[in-house]
């Protein structure tokens, strides 16, 4: 089985930022301002306005060659579980099936009284409420100091992995970034892909450079080539 992690490198091409590269969403705001309950307390339209230019961007987005691929690798029948750091849903829109949100998801907004998770396209603010009970709403994304969703389901799936590949990654929040490790001593093989080699590469066996867009088609090719053992397809 493989266990796929995606981080924001993976939906760059589609025109959407990563965090920490240069000129990236934590060099224009302070994440403790935008990502946590401290921040949201404080500022609230601040918040509300960082996430609804998100997902405003986002509705403008479409599905790249790297999702795609990843999409394409579960549609041959080949046994995966897809987790992904991104609050995007652009691994959906390409057609991948049961995605792991761990960190939620722009298009969801959360009641901070009844915890209950609303699909949510528009523009969310002060105004929206709770359509079960009343109560005050949220972006649905794990800020720091929350525990992100579904770990228990992540484990059990990280325990199946015989092979562990990090996409787009930086390998810096916790707990994804200890998954590598987790997996490696469960017995997989860990693969990292990537535009350039992360600060985290010594803990993978091997790695592949490039553009998203290009090494996930790439790495995916080989994967459906060992399982085919026909002619690689040019
Ligand atoms: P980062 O911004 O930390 O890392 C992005 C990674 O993408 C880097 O390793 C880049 O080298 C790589 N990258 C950039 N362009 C690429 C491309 N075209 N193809 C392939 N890789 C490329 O983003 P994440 O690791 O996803 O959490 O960040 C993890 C979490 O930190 C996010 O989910 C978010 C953030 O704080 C929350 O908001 C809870």
């Amino acid at each position: 089985m493989i266990f796929v992690l995606t981080g924001a490198g993976v939906s760059v091409e589609s025109g959407l930022e990563t965090f920490r590269d240069p000129g990236g969403l934590w060099d224009k705001v302070s994440v403790m301002d935008v990502a946590s309950k401290a921040g949201f307390q404080r500022d609230p339209d601040l918040v509300y306005k960082f996430y609804n230019e998100r997902r405003r961007k986002l509705a403008e987005a479409k599905p790249n060659n790297a999702h795609l691929a990843l999409a394409q690798l579960a549609r041959k029948g080949i046994p995966m579980a897809l987790v992904t750091q991104n609050v995007d849903d652009l691994h959906e829109r390409a057609g991948s099936k049961k995605v792991i949100h761990m960190h939620g998801q722009l298009k969801r907004a959360l009641c901070q009284s009844c915890r209950k998770s609303i699909r949510w396209d528009k523009d969310l603010g002060p105004e929206d409420s709770c359509p079960a009970c009343g109560g005050r709403l949220r972006p649905d994304v794990v800020w720091f100091g929350e525990e992100p969703y579904r770990m228990k389901d992540i484990e059990r799936e990280l325990k199946r992995a015989d092979v562990f590949v990090s996409i787009g990654t930086s390998g810096t929040v916790y707990p994804a970034a200890a998954f590598v490790n987790m997996a490696k001593k469960l017995g997989a093989f860990t693969v990292e892909l990537n535009i350039q080699p992360s600060l985290t590469r010594s803990e993978f066996d091997d790695g592949f450079y490039g553009p998203a867009s290009r090494v996930v088609p790439e790495w995916v090719s080989s994967i459906l080539f060992k399982r085919n053992g026909t002619k690689k397809p040019k």
